[in-house]
């Protein structure tokens, strides 16, 4: 059984594409074991919820340095035995001591081609106003391993998406989402699963 942790920050579609994915078997013999949000408010909580998976809060504001806050999300997922950390819309900083504890066990989903429009600051709309200004016609979502920097461990899959003439950055991300993120990370999941993609050392 591949035990999931998964990182939210907000509204966690990516985390109810990978929900209803294991739900239907398309993802084998996999299990959410716990989602932890550093938002409270991140309706990603609510959808946990409603699956029966438990959901807990814990942000940074609740520690005295990073370093304690990244301490007690790795105390966390060890308890729970998590195998695989996907980050799905996750927009704290792990630092390296975490990264450490999951060598090559964690997954994040970008939403662009990766090596363009990533890195510090783009996340979310930031990186679809970007796309926009830019005036590129192929965008996309990326998922890959994380390491020690932003938006930089090794790829493991894309899929391209059409920038049309009248897109906003609103329309844009939720094409990126609909035609590549809910597709490419449910995928990534079931290889992991069906032990064709190799993860840990
Ligand atoms: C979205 O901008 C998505 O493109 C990126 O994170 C944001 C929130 O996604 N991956 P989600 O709905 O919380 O999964």
């Amino acid at each position: 059984m591949l035990k999931i942790g998964v990182l939210v920050s907000g509204g966690g579609t990516n985390l109810q594409a990978i929900i209803d994915k294991i739900e239907s078997g398309y993802i084998p013999n996999s299990q959410i074991v716990t989602i932890v949000s550093n938002k409270k408010e991140a309706y990603a909580v609510e959808r946990a919820k409603s699956h029966n998976i438990e959901a807990v809060v814990i942000s940074k504001k609740q520690f005295e340095s990073n370093e304690l806050f990244n301490k007690a999300l790795i105390s966390h997922f060890i308890s729970r035995n998590v195998d695989l950390i996907v980050l799905a819309g996750f927009l704290s900083i792990l630092d390296s001591s975490f990264i450490k504890a999951y060598k090559n066990r964690i997954i994040n989903i970008h939403p662009s081609l990766i090596p363009s429009f990533c890195g510090t600051g783009f996340y979310g709309l930031n990186v679809h106003k970007a796309v926009i200004e830019k005036g590129v016609k192929i965008t996309g979502a990326t998922v890959h391993f994380v390491d020690e920097g932003t938006d930089t461990g090794p790829i493991i899959a894309q899929k391209a998406v059409e920038v049309k003439e009248d897109d906003t950055p609103e329309s844009l991300q939720q094409r990126v989402m609909e035609e590549a993120e809910w597709i490419i990370l449910p995928q990534t999941i079931k290889l992991i699963a069906e032990g064709k993609l190799k993860i840990g050392n």
